[in-house]
Formats: C-alpha cells, sequence, structure tokens
C-alpha cells in the first residue's frame, strides 16, 4: 500500500487473534496503518505478548479492581472531571432507561473512573483510529465523546461475532448457532452510544450445516474477521468511510432514520 499511514490504537480482552490479525496486515504492507499502543482491562489478556512481541507500547487498566475498590465506598469514589452523570445518563442506550437508578448510576461511575485511567494511559500516544479488537467491555458516551471530539466523524470500530443486528452481546457465534440459523457471520461497524448499534461498515457471512458445532462456527467466523478488519480499517486509512443520515417514508405515517456508512 502506498497511501499515508494512519496511527492506530487498539483496545483487547483477551487472545487477540484480531489484534495479531492487524498487525501483520501493518507489517506486510497491506494496509496504511501502523498500531501505536495496545491496551487492556485485562492484565491476563494473552493478545499482550502478541503486542510486546511486535514491539508496540502496551498498557493495563484493571476495571475488575476499579470496580471492586467503588463497591468498597460509592459515595467517596472521585469522579472524572467533566463527568455529568444525569447528561451520560441520558445520552446512553447501554443500559434500559427504566433499571434500578442506583444500578444505572453506579455501572456509568465505575465505568467513567476505568475510562479516564484508559483516557491517560492513551494520551502518550496520539492515534487516528481506535479498533477494538475483543475488547469487552461497553464505552460510555464519556469516553466516546472524548474520542470523537470532531461532529460525525466516527473514530472507534469494533468487530462483532454475528451479522448485526441480529445478536449483539458477547456470545455472537454461539447465539447464531443455538438459534439454528443458516448462515453466520461477523461485522465491523462505528461504535455509538448502544451495544453493538453503530453505523456497520462491514460484514462477511459463512454457512452453517446440522454438523456444526460452536467450535466450528467460531472457527469459520475468526477467519473471516482476520480479512473484514484489515479490510476496513483500509478503507478507513482510504478516508472512503463517511456517515449519513438516511431517512425513509415507511407509508401509513410512519418513517425510519438510519445513520449509515457510505463507502466511496
Ligand atoms: C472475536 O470473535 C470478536 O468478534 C469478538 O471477540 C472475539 C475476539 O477474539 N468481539 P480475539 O481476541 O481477537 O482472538
Amino acid at each position: 500500500m502506498g497511501g499515508k499511514q494512519i496511527r492506530i490504537g487498539a483496545l483487547i480482552s483477551g487472545g487477540g487473534t484480531n489484534l495479531q490479525a492487524i498487525i501483520d496486515a501493518c507489517v506486510q504492507d497491506k494496509i496504511d496503518a501502523r498500531i501505536v499502543f495496545v491496551g487492556t482491562d485485562n492484565p491476563d489478556a494473552k493478545g499482550l505478548a502478541r503486542a510486546q512481541k511486535a514491539n508496540i507500547p502496551t498498557f493495563v487498566t484493571n476495571y475488575s479492581s476499579i470496580i471492586k475498590e467503588y463497591g468498597k465506598n460509592p459515595d467517596s469514589a472521585i469522579l472524572p472531571e467533566g463527568f455529568e452523570l444525569a447528561d451520560i445518563m441520558q445520552k446512553q442506550f447501554l443500559i434500559s432507561q427504566d433499571t434500578d437508578p442506583g444500578k444505572l448510576k453506579a455501572f456509568l461511575e465505575t465505568r467513567a473512573i476505568a475510562e479516564r485511567r484508559l483516557l491517560d494511559a492513551m494520551k502518550p500516544y496520539p492515534f487516528d483510529l481506535l479498533v477494538l479488537a475483543g475488547f469487552m467491555r461497553n464505552l460510555t458516551p464519556y469516553f466516546i465523546d472524548e474520542i470523537n471530539d470532531e461532529p460525525g466523524r466516527y473514530r472507534i470500530m469494533n468487530i462483532h461475532p454475528a451479522l448485526l443486528p441480529a445478536f449483539p452481546g458477547t456470545d455472537g457465534y454461539g447465539d447464531t448457532l443455538r438459534y439454528g440459523c443458516k448462515v453466520g457471520g461477523c461485522t465491523v461497524h462505528f461504535i455509538d452510544y448502544g451495544e453493538d448499534s453503530g453505523p456497520i461498515i462491514g460484514q462477511k457471512s459463512f454457512p452453517i450445516s446440522d454438523t456444526d458445532t460452536k467450535e466450528s462456527v467460531i472457527s469459520k467466523g475468526l477467519h473471516l474477521e482476520w480479512q473484514l478488519y484489515p479490510e476496513s480499517i483500509q478503507k478507513f486509512a482510504e478516508g472512503r468511510l463517511s456517515v449519513v443520515e438516511k431517512n425513509y417514508d415507511l407509508g401509513n405515517g410512519k418513517s425510519f432514520s438510519r445513520k449509515i456508512v457510505v463507502c466511496s
């Protein structure tokens, strides 16, 4: 690839096979990008070793210990400057607004404390795009707004193990198989304020037969993820992705609006 290289930050929680696919694509010059840091919420994330082997700086923001610490004395927790609970509560649609307000408050406050630490750890490494590569924590509007600081410019990508909008959540391949789907797939999308709900950049699919198991479905899906993520990053690097709002008149007085990705 011969274009200007973009700087990628990556967040992982586990094995990091997607991270490896992106590292390989960068090293083999298949995409116009380089990874400037790898962060994790999980001190035991196996993917950290992949980053270290590729000489990429790493850091850990230990979410579990932050959440535990908060639980000991929620009222004395020190919240990040500029964190407005009411504003974040109203923007987010990760969790139903009907949830017990105390639980919602604790969720958003613990995440904001952890997210502020993540942001501080990321600060030494300016980046153009943040990729979530098996990062198993939801991001709140507090974090998202710090990254997407220009209106309409989406800078956080995620890979999801299902053909969204079917099967959001943590076990996309398992949910697809258990439902009896005859096709499974993976999706790369931009992050918005909901869970796996942001504008879709790309998808790949594979057939599922009666003899497939969860393991074989995961294996088929991951092989496609390793192609789809670098391809999607390259489209971003080439400046080809834009998010536009589409409005559809459904007749009978109803309409449907959705922000979608257009690739030039
Ligand atoms: C992938 O299936 C990805 O779609 C999901 O988490 C898994 C991460 O795998 N978000 P790995 O850590 O990249 O191997």
